[in-house]
């Protein structure tokens, strides 16, 4: 270790943060979790042990029940805190935990990283197995898994058994078919955050293409030793290149689902650590791209004797055609996340409203189906921003079908829109509409996708969506913005 070096970590140990750090030694991020990384074998933002425990269960919990999920502290109670980089706030595996397992049931994180997995199994009285490629993780995870408990939410404390091996998520082999209760896990997204020092099998290392590759042996794996009918939760963001975006998410999603796996929920998490004012603010728009503001967490379940019915529920969320006479300067400020979050009375216009301000357009047209495309053939005039709706199967079957025409309304250097929202089939699964037209789009050279949004709809005393106990409520949409 090189002088430099050793007085980051010696700053880093003496509790500077690492903007202090950065500004002090002329460092950037990278930099500073390079040299902890390899001073320490792992990728914590603090070097100093735990706190004691101060409390050991969440103050006010309650499940989840929409596809959003939103927590704005990621949660301190056990031995929780946010030390290692890229561990999830204990509220999701809490969730996932509580409404896809049972007590004395067997859940298993192949990615497991300081273990918030287990403290929520050990916590809420179910078995576990955790296993990380980074040994320094799992001397991590043990100590963060060790503090007392007597009891648990339902009073009956069966000490159940917690294991964390050092080990590949690619190679479950130690693990029983059909063995599993529920897997609840969180990959690196790629190579965004490397977490160890360069280990052969670590896929922090990874390209994008070599991450999915490994990522369907470990969906492999996976499949093999769940029961049947139970859940896998993956956790997964999106990346972005030179102002576009990489789905990522959609990508590690349509692995699982060629191995097998069908689709329970598809469910939205917010991300606060977005700053949406000032300086982030005018780079979004004067670079003209969005935060990325939220993560997918895909709930997939193993029903091998599938009998998908391909039926959907009525669509609920159509709305009326809007006039194309909106007024581009009534919003106050632009979204500039990937997340907007509008009423469900009001979404349509405000975010037409957003899409015009920001890529600055005068001439647009909003299409709500095929009868409307075939109106503007006979036109015969091209946009700067065409946005379509798409939000059941028989839409997406007649956009298909009609994607060269659609294309060819749009100018070059035009943007092409398309608001889609996930279907609940008949027998509960979900049929995944944004991830259809995205992989559908995907390899067109006239289209390159530019940004994946998410709209987020706020309850204001609409019913959004038909609910079922065993469902969550699907309260947001997609839009596919492409730019031509
Ligand atoms: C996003 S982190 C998981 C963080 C974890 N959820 C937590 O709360 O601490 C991803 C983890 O995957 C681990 N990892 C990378 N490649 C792996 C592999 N082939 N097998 C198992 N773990 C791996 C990394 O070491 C890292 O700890």
């Amino acid at each position: 270790m090189n002088e430099l070096e050793e007085q980051i970590f010696e700053a880093k140990k003496n509790g500077l943060s690492d903007q202090e750090i950065g500004e002090k030694y002329n460092v950037n991020l990278r930099f500073i979790e390079k040299v902890i990384t390899k001073y320490l074998g792992v990728n914590v933002s603090s070097p100093t042990p735990n706190k004691k425990v101060k409390m050991l269960q969440p103050k006010k919990f309650t499940l989840e029940t929409t596809t959003v999920w939103s927590f704005k502290s990621r949660g301190n109670w056990a031995t929780h805190n946010g030390n290692y980089r890229g561990n999830w706030s204990p509220y999701v595996p809490r969730n996932i935990i509580l409404r896809y397992s049972k007590e004395n049931e067997l859940v298993l994180d192949c990615f497991c990283g300081a273990g918030t997995t287990g403290v929520e199994c050990k916590l809420t009285n179910r078995n576990f197995i955790g296993i990380d490629i980074n040994p320094n993780a799992i001397v991590l995870a043990k100590e963060n898994i060790d503090f007392p408990i007597y009891g648990t939410l339902s009073g009956r404390y069966t000490s159940p058994k917690i294991i964390f091996n050092v080990g590949d998520a690619k190679d479950l082999s130690f693990i029983d078919d059909e063995s599993i209760d529920l897997i609840c896990t969180h990959p690196p997204y790629a190579n965004i955050i490397h977490y160890t020092d360069n280990h052969k099998q670590d896929l922090s290392f990874c390209n994008l293409n070599d991450f999915l590759e490994e990522m369907s042996k470990v969906a492999k794996g996976n499949y093999r030793v769940l029961k049947e009918g139970r859940y896998c939760a993956v956790l997964i963001g999106d990346m972005r290149k030179k102002k576009h975006i990489i789905p990522l998410g959609f990508w590690l999603i349509n692995v699982y689902l060629k191995n097998g796996f069908s689709l329970k929920e598809l469910v939205i998490k917010r991300q606060h650590n977005c700053k949406t004012t000032g300086f982030w603010y005018k780079n979004s728009i004067k670079y003209n791209f969005l935060l990325l503001a939220h993560e997918y967490l895909a709930i997939f379940k193993k029903c091998s004797s599938k009998q998908e019915q391909m039926i959907e529920v009525p669509d609920q969320s159509s709305f009326k055609s809007i006039s194309t006479a909106l007024k581009p300067m009534s919003i106050e400020k632009l979204e500039s996340t990937t997340v907007w979050i509008f009423g469900n009375k009001n979404w349509h216009e405000r975010t037409i409203q957003n899409l015009i301000k920001r890529y600055d357009v005068d001439d647009y047209n909003i299409i709500n189906g095929i009868t409307e495309l075939r109106k503007l053939s006979a036109s015969n005039r091209r946009y700067s921003l065409l946005v379509l709706t798409c939000t059941t199967l028989k839409c997406f079957q007649e956009f298909c079908n009609s994607t060269d025409e659609i294309v060819n309304y749009v100018h070059d250097d035009g943007y092409l829109t398309i608001i889609c929202s996930d279907i609940r089939l008949k027998d509960g699964t979900i049929y995944p509409l944004g991830i259809k037209v995205e992989s559908y789009l995907r390899n067109r050279n006239d289209l390159k996708i530019k940004e994946i949004v998410m709209i987020s709809l706020e309850n204001d005393g609409c019913k959004i969506d038909i609910d079922s106990k065993d469902n969550l409520i699907i309260s947001h949409k997609y839009l596919l913005i492409y730019h031509i």
